[in-house]
C-alpha cells in the first residue's frame, strides 16, 4: 500500500492536557519504520495546525469554533489523500478529530462502514453530552446529529448511515447514547457480547455484518481506551474492564485477512498521562497487524 500518515495535535475536544502530543509520541514509537518493514510506501504529510483554547465558555460545545476549524482542514486533506490512491493513517489527538476524518472519506465511497474501537459510544450531542467535551460527539455528528458547523464540514450530511456503524468494546454508555443506540439500531459489540462470544466471533460477525450491507470501503476509528488501562494507561478517559492486548491484535489481524479496511485513525494517546510510552507503543504495534504483520 501507499500509506499516508496525517497528525493532528488536538486537545480542545476534551480538558486533559498533553493528547496534543499524541502524534509525536506514536511517531516516537516508530510507525513509519513499522509499517515501511511490512513492504509500504510511507509518506508523514505531518501534522495540522490546531487553535487555542477558547476562553470565553460555551460549556456545552467546549471550543467548537477551533474544533470545526481544525476538522475542516482535516477533512480536506483525508479526501485529497483518497484521490491521489492512498491508505490515510490519522494520528490522534482527541477522538473529536473523527468528525473531519469521516468528513473526508464519506464521499469517496457509496456506501462506506465504520468500526468504532472505543470503550465509548461517542454519540453525545450538546444536549446529551454529560461534559460538553466535543471528543463524546464525533459518532453522533457523523450520523448527522448535533450542531450544525460540526454535521456539515465539506457542506453535507450525513456522512455515514447509522446501520454501517459497528462499535467494538463499549462498557461506559450514557443515557442518552443508549437511547440513541436503540432508535437508530447501531450495531454494538460491548464488553458482556466480546467476553461471550470471544474477540474470534465478534470479529468474525463484525466483518460479515458488513459483507450483508454491501459496504465499499470501511474505517477503523481506534480509540486506544478501548483497550483495557493495563495495557493503553496513557489515555484521558480510561474504563475498567476493557479488551485485551491479544483480544485486539487479533481483531486486527482479522480485519487485514479480510482486505476490508480503506482506512484507520488511532486517537487518545495521551504521553503526558502514559507510562514510558506504552500506549503509543501499542498503537503502533496494532497498526503493525492492522497492516499485515503476522508472528511468524
Ligand atoms: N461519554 C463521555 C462524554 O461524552 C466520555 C467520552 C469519551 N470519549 C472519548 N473519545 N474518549 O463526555
Ligand atoms: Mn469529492
Ligand atoms: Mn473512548
Ligand atoms: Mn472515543
Amino acid at each position: 500500500l501507499n500509506i499516508s500518515i496525517i497528525g493532528v495535535p488536538m486537545d480542545l475536544g476534551q480538558n486533559r492536557r498533553g493528547v496534543d502530543m499524541g502524534p509525536s509520541a506514536i511517531r516516537y514509537a516508530g510507525v513509519v519504520e513499522r509499517l515501511q518493514e511490512l513492504g509500504h510506501s510511507v509518506d508523514d504529510v505531518g501534522d495540522i495546525a490546531i487553535g487555542r483554547r477558547e476562553t470565553s465558555q460555551n460549556t456545552k460545545l467546549r471550543n467548537l469554533e477551533e474544533v470545526v476549524a481544525a476538522n475542516t482542514i482535516l477533512a480536506n486533506r483525508v479526501h485529497d489523500i483518497i484521490g491521489e490512491g492512498n491508505f490515510p493513517i490519522v494520528l490522534g489527538g482527541d477522538h473529536s478529530i473523527a468528525i473531519g476524518t469521516l468528513a473526508g472519506l464519506a464521499d469517496r465511497y457509496d456506501n462506506l462502514g465504520v468500526i468504532w474501537y472505543d470503550a465509548h459510544a461517542d454519540l453525545n450531542t450538546a444536549e446529551t453530552s454529560p461534559s460538553g467535551n466535543i471528543h463524546g460527539m464525533p459518532l453522533a455528528v457523523s450520523i448527522g446529529l448535533g450542531h450544525e458547523a460540526l454535521v456539515n464540514i465539506r457542506d453535507f450530511a450525513p456522512k455515514i448511515k447509522p446501520e454501517n456503524v459497528v462499535i467494538i468494546g463499549a462498557r461506559s454508555v450514557d443515557p442518552g447514547e443508549r437511547d440513541l443506540i436503540r432508535e437508530k439500531g447501531i450495531k454494538v459489540f460491548s464488553m458482556h457480547e466480546i467476553d461471550k462470544l470471544g474477540m474470534s466471533e465478534v470479529m468474525t460477525q463484525t466483518i460479515q455484518y458488513f459483507k450483508d450491507r454491501k459496504v465499499d470501503g470501511v474505517h477503523l476509528s481506534l480509540d486506544l481506551d478501548g483497550l483495557d488501562p493495563l495495557y493503553t494507561p496513557g489515555v484521558g478517559t480510561p474504563v475498567a474492564g476493557g479488551i485485551t492486548y491479544r483480544e485486539s491484535h487479533l481483531a486486527m489481524e482479522m480485519l487485514y485477512a479480510s482486505e476490508m479496511v480503506t482506512s484507520a485513525e488511532f486517537v487518545e494517546v495521551n504521553p503526558i498521562l502514559d507510562e514510558k510510552n506504552k500506549t503509543a507503543d501499542v498503537a503502533v504495534g496494532l497498526m503493525g497487524s492492522l497492516l499485515g504483520e503476522s508472528l511468524v
